[in-house]
């Protein structure tokens, strides 16, 4: 059965590279209509394979998903193109906040909106509503986006993303990188987004502290296994969890779950 408030749902995937390297060995992730769930995991664990799972991109690495399945608002991912999805709705903001260099902020802010036809009045209002949530955008729009700082380029690879209209952001490690202050800037403006214009979020973070101060529900992953899906608040009050799963000892045994 269906159920229509959920917009995201995995379940049970495996995923493969080169017919070789089990990267995923049973992931389980369900997103609900209209909020922020953060994927969890030490590096190596399994998140860019999962979101690159949800985007049907795994190909271009060589890769597969073997088993379980995914669908994203009742589509069926694996008989869905990637350029069908983002029309569909699910953008994904790449790890390592690709922009052109050479073009303006503006420009590649513009980029975001080819993929969907959009008329040139569509695009200014989004334009402007991409300079309402990053002010700092709007301040660097003529500035080519190689000469911009790492959060400003973080900014401009969202706000690209926001220009094709998503219904489900994927942000990739949004934080690597940036120092603090910009990383807290940037997860108030994704949870603006979430609140103003009801943008249902899936961010993969190593920082849990951050992801989890903003994300409704989480779910973490441990060698490419699901061992733990709860609220945030649930997740914040484990002191466990920072311990087991991201710090240095995510090399030892994991507890047994309780
Ligand atoms: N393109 C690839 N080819 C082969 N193995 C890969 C590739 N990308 C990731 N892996 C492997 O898959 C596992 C999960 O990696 P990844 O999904 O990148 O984890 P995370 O994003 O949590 O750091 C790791 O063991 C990694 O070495
Ligand atoms: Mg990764």
């Amino acid at each position: 059965m269906r159920d229509p408030a959920v917009l995201l749902h995995v379940n049970g995937v495996e995923a493969t590279y080169q017919n070789a390297i089990v990267a995923l060995h049973n992931v389980n992730l369900t997103v609900q209509r209209g909020e922020v769930h953060a994927l969890l995991g030490a590096n190596g664990a399994g998140k860019s394979s999962t979101l690159k799972a949800i985007s049907n991109l795994l190909v271009l690495e060589r890769g597969q998903v073997t088993a379980g399945t995914i669908r994203f608002d009742g589509h069926d991912v694996a008989r869905t193109t990637p350029a069908q999805l983002v029309r569909l709705g699910l953008v994904q903001v790449l790890e390592g906040r690709r922009c052109f260099p050479n073009l303006s902020i503006e420009a590649n802010l513009v980029t975001g909106a080819l993929g969907r036809s959009a008329s040139r009045a569509e695009t200014a209002v989004d334009l402007e509503r991409v300079y309402a949530i990053f002010p700092r955008l709007k301040a660097r729009r003529r500035v080519a986006a190689g000469l911009t700082s790492g959060g400003e380029q973080q900014m401009a690879a969202i706000g690209r993303a926001l220009m094709s209209r998503p219904r489900l952001l994927v942000l990739d490690e949004p934080s690597m990188g940036l120092a603090p202050l910009v990383v807290q800037d940037i997860f108030a403006r994704l949870r603006q987004l979430n609140r103003e214009d009801g943008l249902s979020i899936l961010v993969a973070e190593q920082n849990s502290t951050v992801a989890l101060q903003y994300a409704d529900r989480a779910t973490v992953l441990e060698a490419g296994v699901t061992v733990l899906n709860d609220t945030a608040k649930a997740l914040r009050q484990r002191e466990d969890i920072q311990h087991f799963y991201f710090g240095r000892d995510v090399a030892h045994q994991a507890p047994a779950l309780a």
